[in-house]
């Protein structure tokens, strides 16, 4: 059954300095009849916030978000929040760990506590990259710190007993006030410079537009989905041809973009290189419509020149 679209809601949402939170803030505000609880480990948020209650959270305080719960009983819970960076997770598994687990632990105990749908997001990395692009029913089987703690929060999603929406995605941009560097970024930084550089092209995925996933959001709160459900755009390339798209939208000489295997780069964490995830369901069930690389980074230019880089 859907849901009605008219309900006034109140969402929480955890981890609120994430270029996904960002963009699910902007999406809530214009298309849903909702009303915003941030939480985040910062006092100092910018940007259009204006009517959001925030809430400052430092890290490792994560029992606070039933109280903040229960105070503000939201009926959506959105947790954004998480640790990242890939090769600092494989050097701080303890940081890894309680940001990636112990968080997403308390946060649904939250949810619990208030009987919330709460979303959570995922990631291809819990898969070994044998055999990209991924389904929702594959088996993971994660090869790095960080996907380790993204499944162990899957698991605990699955047994907490709440009404839970698992979104996995992948290869993130998007538009950051806080300027949290994606890959994106980090191509036009180094095109910026002028100097030839290498990119990996032995690493595949689905690059996925930040305003993509805000819109999946916006679907699965109001169809009130439940499950795992793969977001991510709709071309399926390795890292070097997205720098090269990204070259192109920005007019940028991508004769400067060269090619290496992971090998030569030595990431200190190993990655999946035939990850990704196949989005038929997310297209299906929710009607979302991804769009290709081309076609974000094209936008996402249009919104550096009116928001900054
Ligand atoms: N980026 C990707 O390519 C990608 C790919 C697959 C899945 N995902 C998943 O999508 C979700 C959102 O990712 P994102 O790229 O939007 O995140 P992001 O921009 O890196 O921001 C993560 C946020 O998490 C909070 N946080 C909590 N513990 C942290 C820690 N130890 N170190 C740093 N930040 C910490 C911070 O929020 P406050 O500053 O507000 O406290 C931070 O702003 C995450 O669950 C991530 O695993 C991302």
């Amino acid at each position: 059954m859907e849901a009605d679209t008219n309900i006034q809601r109140k969402i929480m949402i955890v981890g609120a300095r994430s270029k996904v939170a960002e963009a699910i803030v902007r999406m809530v505000r214009a298309e849903l009849n909702a009303s915003v609880i941030l939480v985040s480990s910062a006092d100092n948020l910018v940007g259009d916030i204006d009517g959001v209650t925030l809430y400052t959270v430092k890290h490792h305080d994560y029992k606070q978000f039933k109280e903040i719960a229960i105070k503000e009983l939201p009926s959506v819970m959105i947790n954004c929040a998480a640790m990242t960076d890939v090769d600092a997770c494989e050097i701080d598994k303890e940081g890894a760990w309680s940001s990636n687990v112990t968080l997403v632990d308390n946060f649904l105990r939250a949810g619990k506590a208030v009987d919330a749908h709460c979303l959570h997001f995922s990631t291809d990395y819990i898969f070994d990259g044998n055999k990209g692009p991924y389904g929702e029913n594959d088996i993971p089987n994660p090869i790095n710190y960080y996907g380790r703690t993204k499944l162990a929060s899957e698991n605990i999603c699955h047994s907490s007993g709440v009404d839970c929406t698992i979104l996995r995605t992948n290869i993130v941009y998007g538009h950051s006030t806080y300027r949290h560097i994606d890959f994106v970024h980090w191509v036009i930084g180094r095109l910026d410079m002028g100097k030839p550089f290498k990119v990996v092209d032995d690493q595949f995925g689905n690059p996925t537009f930040v305003d993509d996933i805000a819109l999946a959001v916006k679907k699965v709160i109001e169809k009130k989905r439940i499950g795992i459900y793969n977001i991510s755009g709709k071309d399926y390339c390795n890292r070097y041809e997205f720098a090269k798209n990204i070259a192109k939208v920005f007019s940028y000489d991508s004769t400067l973009i060269n090619a290496m295997t992971s090998e030569e780069l030595g990431q200190k964490s190993p990655r999946p290189k035939r990850a990704g995830l196949i989005n038929l369901k997310a297209e299906t069930d929710l009607q979302m419509k991804f769009c290709d690389s081309i076609a974000g980074v094209t936008t996402l230019r249009h919104q550096m020149q009116m928001w900054g880089k």
